[in-house]
């Protein structure tokens, strides 16, 4: 079974790291296909707890290739500040392998993405700050740097000339700041030069040749459906395909060769930053979840935003995704509750709509049609098979399982590693 897709079904930190765990060592390769250090993945594992960025969380399995593939914008100081860490901390990250053609963050990307927020005002994003949005707008425009340029003096001092040409004007005389020199940036990049070497490579036709060999590659996407720039909540969104065909074009890997396509869902929802988010709570049960569910930004710190599940969003993930299998994670969060709520389909004006609606302002103003199912108190971390949840917690996920169009395979009970319960084998 070769090819596996990890993608967020909701808006973000679903845990997607659980279920690269619950691969383990079933896996080959590990591929990050799109997205940079906007992303936050923190894995338990034991008493240990990694907070990664850039790095896919499967680089925490013991014998798996990593890579950082084509359709990622690297940030390359905190590519290698990671890697040092991680390397303190005894992890071998030696088989680190890059994209020649993965773009670069650089520090005008980071300035633009602080200053540009600040000029929408109301209208602002939220995003990380990490300069994802200018560094992908580059890309689509033209003027981007690759990695490979770093290896390339004369090519990178012409491509840098030619994006500051323009930024310059924009930094300096829109947003009143200082002018950024070619030198500053060419020798950035080239201080990191020499160490790249050797992880750069020809990343799409070693994951082609890996699949001919039959090794199985994990492609791990970063952020979520939601959050995808032409499937999600559009402007509120990031700046990449985080959706499963993402994953192709991200990589180098044909669509015809991905055979897995595997959602995390939450057993609630959670978004960080702006835009709309039918089944938000901002009343003491928003409150409830936050504080219990621990959502926190791994990236930023910001207070996620929490709501109940959204079976409309989720169906609409199984349909954009071609989902196989939902994870749902985080189902022990749930523990104590009395009710729980679960959004079966929209009012829109008067109207019941039972899809997420293509129009903006519709999904803006759609508010959450719920159905209610009763909770349970028992802990629910020890379980590990369907049968040891009680029949409210199974009964909740079955009628979940009902309405989001696929299958739930397995069930997150706590924030380690094995605590998940197994339904169906991910990759059968
Ligand atoms: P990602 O962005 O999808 O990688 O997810 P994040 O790491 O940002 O957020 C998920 C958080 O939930 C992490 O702190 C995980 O340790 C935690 N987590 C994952 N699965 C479970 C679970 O089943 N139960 C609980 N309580 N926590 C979980
Ligand atoms: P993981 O991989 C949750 C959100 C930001 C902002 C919007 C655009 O941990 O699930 P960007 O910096 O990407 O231009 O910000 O997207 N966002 C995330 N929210 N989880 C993430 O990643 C996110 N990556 C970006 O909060 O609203
Ligand atoms: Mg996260």
């Amino acid at each position: 079974m070769p090819a596996v897709v990890i993608i967020g079904a909701q808006w973000g930190d679903e845990g997607k790291g659980k279920a690269t765990d619950l691969l383990g060592s079933r896996i080959d390769y590990v591929v990050k296909f799109n997205g940079g250090n906007n992303a936050g993945h923190t894995v338990v594992i034991g008493d240990e707890k990694y907070a990664l960025h850039l790095l896919p969380s499967g680089i925490l399995t013991d014998g798996v290739v990593p890579v950082i593939a084509n359709g990622v914008v690297i940030d390359i100081e905190v590519l290698f500040d990671e890697l040092t860490a991680l390397t303190a901390r005894g992890v071998d990250v030696s088989r680190l392998l890059v994209s020649a053609n993965a773009h670069v963050i650089t520090q005008y990307h980071r300035t633009l993405d602080r200053v540009t927020e600040r000029f929408l005002g109301k209208r602002q994003i939220g995003t990380t700050g990490r300069g994802i949005g200018p560094s992908y707008a580059d890309k689509i425009n033209r003027v981007g740097i690759r990695i490979q340029d770093l290896f390339d003096e004369n090519i990178l001092r012409q491509k840098v000339e030619g994006a500051l040409h323009q930024k310059n004007q924009l930094l300096v005389k829109l947003y009143n700041r200082r002018a950024i020199t070619v030198d500053e940036i060419v020798g950035d990049l080239l201080s990191y030069a020499e160490r790249l070497r050797p992880l750069v490579a020809d990343t799409g036709l070693l994951l082609n040749q890996a699949l001919d060999a039959g090794k199985t590659v994990l492609f791990e996407g970063g952020q979520a459906t939601m959050l995808d720039v032409d499937h999600g909540t559009y402007p509120f969104v990031t700046s990449s395909n985080s959706t499963s065909g993402g994953a192709a074009t991200g990589s180098g890997v044909a669509p015809n060769r991905i055979d897995r396509v595997i959602g995390i869902v939450k057993a609630y929802t959670t978004r960080v930053g702006s835009g709309p988010f039918p089944t938000e709570l901002l009343d003491e049960s928003g409150e409830w979840l936050r504080t219990k569910g621990f959502e926190f930004g791994t990236t930023t710190g910001r207070p996620r935003r929490t709501g109940w599940y959204d079976a409309p969003v989720a169906r609409y993930s199984a349909r954009v995704n071609g989902v196989t299998d939902f994870v749902m994670t985080k189902l022990d969060v749930l523990t104590g509750l009395t009710e729980i709520p679960v959004c079966v389909a929209y009012e829109v004006d008067g109207v019941r709509v039972d899809e997420v609606p293509v129009s903006q302002s519709d999904f803006h103003h759609a508010v959450p049609i719920y159905e209610n199912f009763p909770g349970w108190t028992e802990d629910i971390s020890g379980a590990r098979e369907f049968s040891d949840l009680p029949k409210a917690a199974q009964q909740y996920v079955l009628a979940v399982e009902a309405m989001s169009g696929s299958r739930i395979s397995a069930i997150g009970v706590g924030p380690e590693r094995d605590a998940i319960v197994v339904r169906h084998d991910l990759l059968a």
